[in-house]
């Protein structure tokens, strides 16, 4: 068994796992399935989905009753139907070529009612775990239910893993009291893999770049990066927290007040290894590219709103990348959603797949910029480089990397 530091001598793996132990057993799959939705509630991006199949087809072929569950969103609590994880039966459906039974209740006795009407190698998804409220508390009544249904457990949910919920927690607990396995995943074994490979020996020097919109809970895990990284650089809407704590004009950009005290010590301390955009794409909105211009960060005004980081910037940390030996990616350089505002993104990720061809390790995570390296046509090329890895985890992949504890993979260890 592999050292999964920090939390010690890992979990077990469900790649080590004796095949006779899951024919006919009723196995609780928690996958990460909190992808984006259309309007019309259909499936935008199924990447997530795609992630877990390999761990769902290992666990169909040893013939294994499938119990997939999973969050979407954020309910609170209480059911929302536009929450509902139904259209991701459906895309499950279709990627697997193979029905799956979607029951509509996160628990209670039609849970069990499916698990014993189903036959060995099948499929079900169970409604959307965040519709009780026991799941965000952790609760060991909701996870000692969901224990009696099942013989053992499978954590694939690397994106959750930062959450102590009643399905990433307290279930495999609750599994293992019952004398189950439970186990990592393939596609969590695959995560930590290469993340320990990015973070607990990387080859020098490690440059990180860090962006995307959600500032809160990421800026203070800057200090540790930039403690591990010969170079950090701050893009996306992140960096205008930075700027406005070096004195500067935000305009009407997104910028989070109370993290400008946490910026200028994060920057008093790691001096010039610390590196923000010296230019910007600006533009009256983010959401066109009417109006949109390149200035220095300096020249920024009180109409505007930062959208990208500007070319001069790119090409600073495509260089940086383009002679890394490790690189740790997270999170988009601008407003990628809009065309004006992807150039940054797109010239990062050009080099950091070019990187990962010539044998750099890259660790590339976070949802959004895992959706933009694909509509950059990138995937490929990282799926292809043998060192090229995506994450499929956002705040879990910055805390493992931080070198903080993921309660989920904790949860897995024989020991807790
Ligand atoms: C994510 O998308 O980052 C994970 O699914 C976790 O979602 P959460 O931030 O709502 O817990």
């Amino acid at each position: 068994m592999r050292d999964y530091s920090p939390e010690g001598p890992g979990p077990q793996r469900l790649s080590d796992l004796p095949k006779e132990l899951l024919r006919g057993a009723a196995v609780a799959l928690r996958a990460d399935f909190n992808v984006p939705l259309n309007e019309d509630g259909r499936v935008a991006d199924g990447v997530r989905i795609e992630r877990t199949l390999p761990t769902i087809r290992r666990l169909v072929e040893g013939g294994a009753k499938v119990l997939a569950m999973s969050h979407l969103g954020r309910p609170g609590g209480t059911p929302d139907p536009a929450l509902s994880l139904k259209p991701v039966a459906g895309a499950l459906r279709e990627l697997l070529g193979s029905s799956v039974a979607f029951v509509q209740t996160p628990s209670g006795p039609e849970v069990g009612e499916a698990i014993r009407r189903a036959a060995p190698g099948s499929v079900l998804l169970l409604e959307n775990t965040r519709f009780l409220a026991g799941e965000a508390t952790d609760d060991e009544e909701l996870a000692a239910l969901w224990a009696a249904f099942v013989d053992h457990y499978v954590l694939d949910a690397f994106g959750t893993a930062h959450r102590a919920h009643a399905s990433t927690h307290a279930l495999p607990r609750a599994v293992r009291a019952r004398s189950g396995v439970a186990m990592a995943g393939l596609l969590v074994e695959e995560e930590l893999d290469a993340l320990n490979g990015a973070a607990r020996d990387p080859v020098r020097p490690l440059v990180a770049v860090l962006g995307g919109a959600k500032i809160a809970g990421k800026i203070e895990l800057i200090g540790a990066l930039t403690a591990q990284a010969e170079c950090l650089f701050v893009g996306g809407a992140m960096a205008n927290t930075f700027f406005r704590a070096i004195g500067l004009e935000t305009g009407r950009s997104l910028v989070d007040p109370e993290s400008v005290a946490v910026a200028r010590e994060l920057l008093e301390e790691a001096g010039p290894r610390l590196a923000l955009p010296v230019d910007c794409v600006v533009a009256p909105s983010v959401d066109s590219s009417a109006g949109a211009r390149v200035v220095e960060r300096s020249e920024l005004g009180p109409d505007d709103r930062v959208a990208d980081i500007g070319p001069t910037s790119a090409r600073v940390i495509a260089d940086r990348v383009g002679s890394a030996g490790t690189i740790v990616w997270n999170g988009p350089m601008g407003v990628f959603e809009t065309a004006a505002f992807r150039s940054g993104t797109i010239e990062v990720a050009h080099a950091a797949a070019a990187a990962a061809e010539r044998g750099a390790r890259v660790v590339v995570g976070g949802g959004d910029l895992a959706r933009a390296v694909r509509m950059a046509g990138l995937s490929e090329r990282f799926a292809k480089a043998p060192s090229g890895h995506i994450s499929t985890g956002g705040g879990a992949t910055l805390d493992w990397l931080a070198g903080r504890g993921l309660p989920a993979i904790a949860a897995l260890s024989p020991r807790t």
